[in-house]
C-alpha cells in the first residue's frame, strides 16, 4: 500500500512538473520575443531621438517587426500562462478581443514598412512609428501586468 501512494504520489508530481516545464517553455520564448520587439521599437525611438539621418534603419527595423508580428499569438498560446509572467491571464478567458490588439499591430508594423520604403520624410515616419507604439500601449494597458 505504501509503495502504491508513493508511486501515485512520484507519478502525479511528474506530470505536474511537466506541465510546469511545458508552460515555462512558451513563457521563457515569449518573454525573449517581446524583448526583441521592445528592441526593435527602442532603436526606432533612439534613431529618431538622436536625430540620426538613416530612415534606412527604419526601413529595415519595421521589416524585422513586421516579420516577426506574424508570431505574436504563437507565443501566447493556450497553456502558456505562467505565475512568474507579466501576461495577465484573462489573455486566455478573452481570446478575441486579444487577437484584435494583436492584429492592430500587425497592420501598425506592416504600415510603416509601407511608409518607410515610400518616403524619407521624417515626419510621416515618425507619424507611423506613433500609430505602431499606440498597438504596444494598446495591448499593454489591458493585457501586460504593471505598465
Ligand atoms: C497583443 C498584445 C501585445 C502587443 C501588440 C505588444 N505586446 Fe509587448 N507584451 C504583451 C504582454 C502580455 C507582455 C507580458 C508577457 C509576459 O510576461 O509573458 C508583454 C511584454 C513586453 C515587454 C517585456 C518583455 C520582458 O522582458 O519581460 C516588452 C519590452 C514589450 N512587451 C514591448 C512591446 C512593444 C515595443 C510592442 C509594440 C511594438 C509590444 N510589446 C506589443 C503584449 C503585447
Amino acid at each position: 500500500m505504501k509503495f502504491l501512494m508513493l508511486a501515485v504520489f512520484l507519478w502525479s508530481f511528474n506530470s505536474f512538473a511537466k506541465d510546469d516545464e511545458k508552460r515555462q517553455g512558451m513563457a521563457e520564448v515569449r518573454e525573449h520575443y517581446m524583448s526583441a520587439v521592445g528592441g526593435n521599437m527602442g532603436t526606432i525611438g533612439a534613431i529618431m531621438k538622436e536625430g540620426v539621418k538613416q530612415p534606412g534603419m527604419i526601413a529595415n527595423q519595421a521589416k524585422a517587426l513586421h516579420e516577426i508580428s506574424s508570431d505574436i499569438l504563437t507565443v501566447f498560446e493556450k497553456g502558456s500562462d505562467s505565475k512568474d509572467d507579466d501576461a495577465k491571464a484573462k489573455i486566455w478567458t478573452e481570446w478575441s478581443k486579444f487577437e484584435k490588439k494583436a492584429e492592430a499591430f500587425k497592420k501598425a508594423s506592416a504600415n510603416l514598412v509601407a511608409v518607410t520604403s515610400k518616403t524619407k520624410d521624417m515626419k510621416k515616419i515618425g507619424a507611423a512609428v506613433g500609430k505602431l507604439g499606440k498597438t504596444c500601449k494598446g495591448c499593454h494597458k489591458s493585457y501586460k501586468e504593471k505598465d
